[in-house]
């Protein structure tokens, strides 16, 4: 890290692994500040469904994402399945990862808010984002124990759902997301892999935390 960067924490990995959960978690423990990133994807395809756009359109959905700003991302209706299977597809575009790069770069540094430091989850935050940051991890867990949380998190909504399409809607995103041509889903080869299938949230946290510690000094 050199002087005037502040510490970037990165956490990539698929639909329901966890990864959400842990960042926030770390973020209230470090005071850091944190960005979910997938809900910039969602963003822009929440507004394509909006606007009638299709997603496979990649100049229509790029201009959207490139009025796109960080603070605009607390529409509860970008939860919804429909629009995170829009985000994966409007994800796929070139120009409309490149519109989000400044976005999410800029939120790790420190340049027009005094911040401790940052915690950016996604799937290139690592590999693509901040590929110069020590601290990444990736965290992951098998379709079916993702489908089972999503389901869960679905049905505490009191949104209709059930388990086989869950399960099918993740699986399809999986292989979208990992075999698309530009930045896919892949852990950094410097990243720390954590399975969390049968691991409690606590047990993670503190499993990142001790590494987190680790590499750095006087962070917690
Ligand atoms: O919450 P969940 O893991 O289901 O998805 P998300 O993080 O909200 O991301 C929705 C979609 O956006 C993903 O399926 C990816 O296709 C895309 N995404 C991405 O390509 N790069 C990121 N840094 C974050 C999300």
């Amino acid at each position: 890290m050199t002087k005037n960067t502040i510490p970037v924490i990165a956490i990539d990995g698929p639909a329901g692994s966890g990864k959400g959960t842990l960042a926030r978690a770390l973020a209230t423990h470090l005071e850091y500040d944190y960005l979910d990133t997938g809900s910039l994807y969602r963003a822009v395809a929440w507004k394509a469904m909006d606007d009638k756009i299709d997603p496979t359109n990649e100049t229509e959905t790029t201009k959207i994402a490139q009025s796109i700003l960080s603070e605009n991302l607390m529409n509860p209706g970008f939860r919804d399945e429909k629009v995170g299977e829009g985000a994966s597809i409007v994800a796929a575009h070139p120009g409309v990862r490149k519109a989000l790069f400044d976005v999410q770069k800029g939120f790790g540094s420190n340049k027009f808010k005094a911040k401790k430091g940052a915690i950016l989850d996604g799937r290139d935050i690592g590999t693509k984002i901040f590929p110069e940051t020590p601290l990444k991890f990736f965290i992951t867990a098998s379709a079916e124990t993702r489908a089972e949380r999503r389901f869960k998190e679905l049905q505490s909504m009191g949104k209709a759902c059930n388990y086989g399409d869950v399960l099918r809607d993740i699986k399809a995103r999986d292989a979208r997301d990992s075999t698309r041509k530009v930045d896919p889903l892949t852990p950094a080869d410097d990243a720390i892999v954590i399975d969390t299938s049968g691991l409690d949230p606590d047990h993670v946290v503190e499993k990142v935390l001790s590494v987190i510690r680790s590499k750095t000094r006087g962070l917690s």
